[in-house]
């Protein structure tokens, strides 16, 4: 390894209170600034040229520079918890570090590597900080609380699917009832899967898990949202129907995001409509974009309350928590998508969801 001549950048780096790390395309570390070496314990001349996966001992900080390799995207500002190995006879229990990692490109945006930052922020009693700091949206605190709605909601929709199956069981399981019941099971598993993924990356002290993009079918990814979400309208008397445009366009989302989205809408609208209350779940799709529409026939919405809805915290239901739709707005807006509303009082509300199209090259 030759060894990076003595320049103004250099002295920078080696001042710096936070720690640096650059890979270049391969991979492998080209700089590793002290403070990199005191926050992982490494002294820098054991893993210059070396590829980060093999010297960086903490899978979580291995796995974002790899998710920069992946998809060539930023993140910026996750909170990753890092224990030092055991082996290591370190002092230290464990640091909490706010890391960014971005690809570097130049000028021609030919990609040249994978740049890191981390600060140590375990002395700032990171999680009381945050959970005061319930406002703000990027937050531990909200995470914990998003965490609360994120299982609610799927925990009351298995409760029902599994009263169901208890019902069907209840009588001679008769072989006609099989594949519904093998229909029950596999919403089930598929939710609670969906609930560990969800508990495990914020384990992993990561705000908000990042988006994880992948191409779907939306009518197919709406239609099984439909069918968790049923019984609890069906509780109420409530009809949910879906009128979907055929032969949507592929969408490349973070399905349990958006999944979360719309369920939140969905959830809105069950609680909005009484006894005979109908919800309408549209698709459409325009050149450069799809929209989903979710209408319902219910409570409406109070001019006043209409600026408000999307606030974090805003709720007017005696145990709402007043998430869901700054949840729902903010994974949307991840998504570059839009989320309008219109609603009347007595009448009913109807949201839209605007998302873009992206080509399938990109
Ligand atoms: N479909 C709807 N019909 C009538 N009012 C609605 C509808 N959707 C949202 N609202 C209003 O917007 C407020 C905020 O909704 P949001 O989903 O963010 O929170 P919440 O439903 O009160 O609580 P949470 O979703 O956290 O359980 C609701 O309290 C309600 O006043
Ligand atoms: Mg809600």
């Amino acid at each position: 390894m030759e060894a990076v001549p003595t320049n103004l950048s250099e002295i920078i780096l080696r001042n710096l209170k936070e720690a640096v790390i650059f890979a270049d395309t391969e991979g492998r570390i080209r700089i590793f600034n002290p403070i990199a070496e005191q926050y992982f314990e490494i002294e820098e001349k054991k893993v210059l040229g070396k590829r980060f996966d093999r010297v960086i001992p903490y899978k979580n900080i291995r796995k974002q520079f790899a998710m920069v390799y992946e998809k060539q995207e930023a993140h910026y500002d996750i909170e990753l918890a890092v224990y030092p190995p055991e082996d290591s006879g370190s002092k230290e229990k464990m640091r909490l570090l706010r890391c960014s990692f971005y690809p570097i490109c130049d000028p021609k945006e030919i990609f040249l590597g994978c740049l890191a930052t981390f600060a140590d922020i375990t002395e700032k009693g990171l999680l009381s900080r945050e959970i005061s700091k319930s406002k703000d949206l990027s937050t531990i605190g909200l995470l914990a609380r998003w965490m609360a709605h994120e299982i609610r909601n799927p925990l009351s929709s298995l409760n029902i699917n599994i009263e169901l199956l208890r019902e069907e069981l209840k009588e001679d399981a008769h072989f006609s009832k099989k594949e519904e019941i093998q229909s029950l099971l596999n919403f089930i598993s598929y939710e609670t899967l969906r609930l560990e993924n969800n508990l495990k990356d914020f384990l992993d002290f990561n705000r908000l898990p990042p988006l994880k993009f992948e191409w779907v079918e939306l009518n197919e990814m709406l239609e099984s949202i439909v069918r968790l979400l049923r019984p609890d309208a069906q509780i109420k008397n409530a009809r949910i129907e879906t009128h979907f445009q055929k032969n949507l366009p592929m969408v490349k989302v973070d399905v349990s995001q958006i999944n979360l989205a719309v369920s939140n809408l969905i959830i809105n609208s069950i609680q909005a409509v009484s006894e005979k209350g109908e919800i309408h779940l549209y698709t459409r799709a325009s050149k450069k974009n799809v929209f989903i529409v979710v209408q319902d026939n219910g409570v409406g919405i109070a001019k006043e309350h209409l600026p408000k809805i999307f606030d974090f915290m805003f709720s007017t239901k005696p145990s709402g928590s007043g998430l869901g739709l700054s949840i729902a707005k903010k994974i949307i807006s991840d998504h570059q998508g839009e989320i309008s509303v219109r609603s009347e009082l007595n009448k009913g509300s109807t949201f839209r969801i605007r998302l873009p199209l992206h080509s399938k090259g990109g």
